[in-house]
């Protein structure tokens, strides 16, 4: 199989300190728009679509900056595939810098209040949504469906052929990525990893019930696997100066980026278990880069973070 994205050593002074040898997956660079695991999780999606000739297009959801929507808005705008985003908030956001690329790059924008866009699941709301926009697949928020599942196990497949490890860490949102992983570990030969899902928001306890359901009945009795649900550090894209501080300090030590929403609260979990003792000694890491670099783009145009510190992300108008 096609190795997508490079392992790399992950060097850091607390890591030589604990004793224990830390990896790096690099899905965040495997397309400069399409990063992370948006890539694993649309790719099937997409071959789906692109198949089914009586598809008119794909209908999605997400926030305000939503870096799902993103990546589809650039997915589908490259395989030539008509897209609709349902988008929580108002319209005033289309400006804004996530939105303003997907509509750039061809995604139709419709705003919804924050009360429909709660009903994002409801059977009532999608009849609604497919007699508006007949023939169109939709796909959930965040791009979490079996189709994702089948991509973001194709993870565990490639780290098989490129090393050997004890454990696996992935920021969860939705518990999509968590899902395929825990999927693709139970299908591979060997012996089972342990898999750490960093969650990235608040009482984040009823995911473990959403990432039963995502998964396929064979993988649903493997417990190899912990949602970490006390290193959200205040819910959602919430973080403190010193929080972001210490990223920043990481990225520079390591020379990786990571950014403070996903992947960077991954980092502070780590460092965090580190101190606490949680890894054996020559135990072997294995951390996901998600990608989602195209998040700092709105938090600094909100003054959340500072574009010299932090780097506005580069865009492409086409590739
Ligand atoms: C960059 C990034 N990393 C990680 C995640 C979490 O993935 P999941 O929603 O599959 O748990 C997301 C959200 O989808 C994301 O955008």
């Amino acid at each position: 199989m096609t190795i997508l994205s490079k392992l790399q050593p992950l060097h850091h002074p607390l890591f030589t300190q604990h004793k224990v040898q830390v990896q790096i997956k690099r899905d965040d660079i495997i397309h400069p728009i399409i990063s992370g695991n948006k890539w694993r999780k649309l790719k099937y999606n997409l071959a789906h679509i692109l198949q089914d000739k009586n598809s008119n297009g794909v209908l999605s959801f997400g926030g305000s900056y939503s870096n799902h929507i993103h990546a589809l808005a650039f997915a589908c705008y490259q395989q030539k595939i008509p897209c609709v985003g349902i988008i929580r908030g108002e319209e005033d956001y289309a400006n804004n810098f996530t939105l303003s690329w997907a509509k750039h790059w061809g995604m139709a924008l419709h705003f919804v209040d924050r009360k429909t866009y709660r009903r994002r699941h409801d059977t009532d709301y999608l009849l609604q949504l497919k007699q508006k926009f007949p023939h169109y697949f939709i796909v959930p928020e965040g791009g979490s469906n079996t189709f994702a599942i089948t991509g973001v196990a194709e993870i565990i497949k490639e780290l098989n052929q490129q090393t050997t490890f004890d454990t696996l860490i992935t920021p969860t949102g939705s518990g999509g990525t968590l899902a395929g992983l825990i999927t693709g570990d139970c299908q591979s030969k060997g012996s089972l990893h342990k898999i750490l899902g960093v969650a990235v928001l608040k009482e984040a306890e009823y995911l473990i019930n959403d990432i039963h359901k995502l998964l396929p009945n064979r993988a649903k009795h493997h417990n190899n696997w912990t949602l970490l649900t006390d290193f959200h550090r205040g819910g959602y894209a919430k973080f403190s100066q010193f929080d972001a501080n210490r990223i920043l300090e990481f990225n520079h030590v390591t020379e990786v980026d990571f950014e403070p929403v996903y992947s960077g609260k991954m980092i502070l979990a780590f460092l965090d278990l580190l101190e606490q003792g949680y890894f054996s000694k020559g135990e072997r890491i294995v951390l996901l880069h998600t990608g989602g670099m195209q998040g700092i783009g709105g938090m600094i145009e909100r003054g959340i973070l500072k574009a010299d510190q932090w780097g506005m992300p580069k865009q492409v108008n086409s590739l």
